[in-house]
């Protein structure tokens, strides 16, 4: 089902638009960052919009409850089909998100984006969780912010291919369990620490794999996507 990529379009607006375009009729989904949204702002999901894409709107909110009910509603207006926001802001800004999606969606007229909470950020392993003051191992932390998630009204998580199976298990067949980290063999896993190829975290119970630099830094991006897509096509 080549519907569960998203691709992950961490580039300059050029870029990103030169790489849409040859996607087209291809890929369903295409991811908008940080990067991407605070340089060229709401006109980039537009435009990725019209051409046809789905858009997952990545931009991590992580606020008091107020505030990010107030960029949700903004968000929503856009017409984007996933939103994220980070579970460690707790249950009640997770919540906030949702209500603030809900309402900005009726006030457009569109439909409602699906909010995925991220738990541990792919980058993160032990060491980095123990800098911030969390001792226990990622899966541990996952699973805890799952909850948090879960409470918050939240679709569903991003986590990483390694705890795919349990986020599975915790929150049912029907929640969204999107995984970034994820590389096809033999490619560089980059700053990325806990990672899987493509097969392994749809065999996890990934609905979605986020995957930015093995397609959008390849020589022949369509081509990486095409054998990403043949990787998992069939399970
Ligand atoms: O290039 P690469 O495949 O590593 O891109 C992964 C994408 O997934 C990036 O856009 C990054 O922002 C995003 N992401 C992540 N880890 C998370 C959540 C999102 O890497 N926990």
């Amino acid at each position: 089902m080549p519907h569960r990529i998203i691709i992950a379009l961490d580039t300059d607006m050029p870029t990103a638009l030169a790489l849409a375009e040859r996607l087209h009729g291809r890929a369903r989904w295409l991811k908008v960052g940080m990067t991407l949204f605070y340089a060229e702002g709401p006109s980039t999901v537009a435009r990725l919009r019209e051409m046809g894409f789905d858009v997952f709107l990545d931009l991590k909110l992580h606020d008091i409850p107020h505030q990010v009910a107030g960029a949700a509603s903004e968000i929503a207006r856009l017409g984007v089909g996933m939103v994220s926001v980070h579970a460690s802001g707790g249950s009640a800004m997770v919540r906030a998100a949702a209500e603030g999606l809900a309402e900005g969606a009726a006030k457009a007229g569109v439909a409602c984006p699906k909010l995925l909470a991220v738990t541990v950020l792919t980058s993160m392993d032990a060491a980095a969780l123990a800098e911030v003051g969390v001792p226990d191992p990622p899966a541990e932390q996952v699973l805890r912010l799952a909850h948090v998630a879960r409470h918050g009204g939240a679709d569903g998580v991003v986590c990483s291919p390694e705890e795919a199976a349990r986020m599975r298990a915790l929150l049912g067949a029907d929640a969204l369990v999107v995984t970034p980290g994820v590389r096809p063999a033999g490619s560089d896993a980059g700053d990325q620490a806990r990672v899987a190829t493509p097969r392994a975290a749809v065999a996890a119970g990934a609905s979605h794999l986020v995957i930015g630099r093995p397609i959008t830094a390849a020589d022949n991006p369509v081509a990486a996507y095409e054998r990403i897509v043949a990787e998992v096509s069939g399970l």
